[in-house]
């Protein structure tokens, strides 16, 4: 049976996420994955750069949907949710990553994954690349922040081909639930793998720190942290530090 997704393997690439930009603004239609063995031009959230030798997984996939951007970027959080799941597939169980807000995934307090969501509004919807960078063979060492790999998880190794035929497969079945019930339908899941609830937290917002209780996640895929007094306060952006 044929994959149900198209597939572009580059070699090298500036940036995947580049690359489907550009396709999706010439007009590709949904649903390519455009995955690259190494980037040298990888980027991560907030500017920052992404390194991207060869042996990991990097790839964006280009989705059309109905919806405004700020919902279609709720598929930022569900990605990471399909991550998680991917790799507790290929474990056969065994890891089972855990979901830092807004959409890292991790395994023992250490990042494995990234991801980068780009959109604009086109037409009656918008289009959306989802940029997915996971660290199947290594990870950098000189990071400001723990970072793992799957094969320093102890998984044998594993080709980005491999990992996009299951990734894509737990994106699309958790994308169907989507489109039926938006974010909500999948907040449950989210929270269940999700870690740090409860707990004392930094929030940044560029220059700006906060310290407060990371609360819940809403269902427009916002943050709750409440704050000294018991104040409650929604975030759609920023970063969560956990104290220790
Ligand atoms: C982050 O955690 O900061 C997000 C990292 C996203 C990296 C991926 S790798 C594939 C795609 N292409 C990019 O340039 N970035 C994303």
């Amino acid at each position: 049976m044929s994959a149900p997704y198209r597939l572009r393997l580059l070699e090298e690439a500036s940036s995947t996420n580049d690359l489907a930009r550009e396709a999706a603004l010439a007009g590709e239609p949904a649903d390519l994955w455009i995955v690259a063995r190494s980037q040298s031009g990888g980027r991560g959230r907030l500017g920052r750069p992404w390194r991207s030798p060869p042996g990991n997984f990097y790839g964006s996939l280009i989705l059309r949907l109905e919806a405004d951007l700020a919902t279609a970027s709720t598929l930022s959080l569900v990605a990471g949710l399909a991550v998680a799941e991917t790799i507790h597939e290929l474990s056969g169980g065994r890891l089972a990553p855990r979901l830092k807000w807004p959409n890292d995934v991790l395994i023992d307090g250490a990042k494995l994954a990234g991801i980068l969501v780009e959109g604009a509004m086109d037409g009656q919807g918008c289009w959306l690349v989802i940029g997915i960078g996971v660290n199947l063979e290594s990870a950098p060492a000189d990071l400001p922040y723990p970072a793992t790999s799957l094969r320093a998880a102890g998984l044998p190794a594993l080709s980005p081909e491999a990992f996009l035929a299951v990734l894509d497969g737990c994106f699309r079945g958790r994308l169907r639930q989507w489109r039926e019930g938006g974010f909500p339908a999948l907040r449950e899941a989210w929270l269940t793998a999700a870690m740090g609830i409860g707990q004392l937290v930094k929030i940044r917002q560029g220059e700006r720190e906060r310290e407060g209780r990371l609360a819940d996640l809403a269902g427009d895929g916002a943050i709750l942290v409440e704050f000294d007094g018991g104040a409650m306060e929604h975030f759609t952006a920023g970063e969560i530090v956990f104290q220790h």
